[in-house]
């Protein structure tokens, strides 16, 4: 089965799982996961529970033990390794968990790597400056990021993630470095380019407040998908934080709700 014309993302049956020494640790198991383009969803779960390995598989850094995972069209195992890394640099935007900044360069060279990377000249003129306001990263455009606070080295990589425009942002607890009134900011800005430019959009977060601005929210448990809703059975951030502390206090691994 491949992905059908209208959906982005599509993970079947994939399990990934690593070993450290003789321990192994089943990281993800089965799970299966459409997108459609124009999708935004919040995935939660409790620390541990496969969300950041789950962004690393859908933007090809890290290849499943086994199953298959389709993003734009592409089999990403089916890629070579360079084709790989322009179809993530061309069509995906991720914000790692730990920024991933690079500390020799200031917050505007880091925006700017995707597009260097990518042969081009750098990013028009226009487009720096947009992402650089639209983060409240104007001032602090040349500082390096030992010289910017948590939430500023979050933002720069939100912005980098943002750069090339890409159909796919996946953005890795986006929010958890910034303070209430920046994180709700940022989701703004996050559902505008889904409202507006019909970005598909997955988001790591373990806030409700934040999560409730996603229009679905995959909860995660073990490594497995526990449950899935979509935005009209919650109403607000209090709703959906009563969803979720009932479903993870009450289920067992691979329990579904009716
Ligand atoms: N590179 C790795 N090597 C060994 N174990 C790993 C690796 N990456 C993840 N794991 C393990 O896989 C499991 C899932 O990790 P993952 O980072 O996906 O969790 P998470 O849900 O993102 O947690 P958190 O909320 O703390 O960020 C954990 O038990 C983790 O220790
Ligand atoms: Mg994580």
């Amino acid at each position: 089965m491949s992905a059908s014309s209208s959906s982005l993302v599509c993970l079947e049956q994939v399990s990934k799982s690593f070993r450290q020494g003789q321990v192994v640790v089943q990281a993800l198991r089965d799970v299966s996961l459409t997108l459609a383009r124009g999708d935004f969803v919040a995935v939660m779960g409790a620390s541990g529970s496969g969300k950041s390995t789950l962004l690393h598989l859908m933007a090809g850094l890290t290849r499943p033990d086994a199953g298959r995972i389709e993003v734009a069209g592409e089999c990403l195992s089916a890629l070579s390794e360079p084709r790989l890394t322009q179809v993530r640099r061309r069509h995906i935007g991720l914000v790692f968990q730990a920024f991933n900044l690079v500390p020799s360069l200031t917050a505007e060279e880091n925006i700017q790597l995707p597009a260097l990377a990518d042969g081009r000249a750098g990013l028009p003129e226009g487009v720096l400056d947009g992402l650089l306001t639209d983060l409240d990263l104007a001032a602090r455009r040349g500082h390096r990021p030992d010289a910017l606070s948590g939430g500023e080295q979050q933002r720069v990589a939100v912005a980098r993630a943002l750069s090339m425009d890409p159909a796919l942002i996946l953005a890795d607890e986006p929010t958890g470095s910034l303070d209430s009134v920046s994180g709700q900011k940022l989701c703004r800005l996050l559902r505008q380019l889904n409202e507006r430019q019909k970005r598909t959009i997955v988001m790591v977060t373990h806030e409700p407040a934040v999560a409730c601005w996603a229009r679905r929210v995959v909860v995660l448990r073990d490594g497995a998908i526990l449950d899935s809703f979509a935005d009209d059975q919650y109403h607000d951030a209090l709703s959906l934080a009563q969803r979720y502390q009932d479903l993870v206090g009450s289920s067992a691994p691979g329990e579904v709700r009716p």
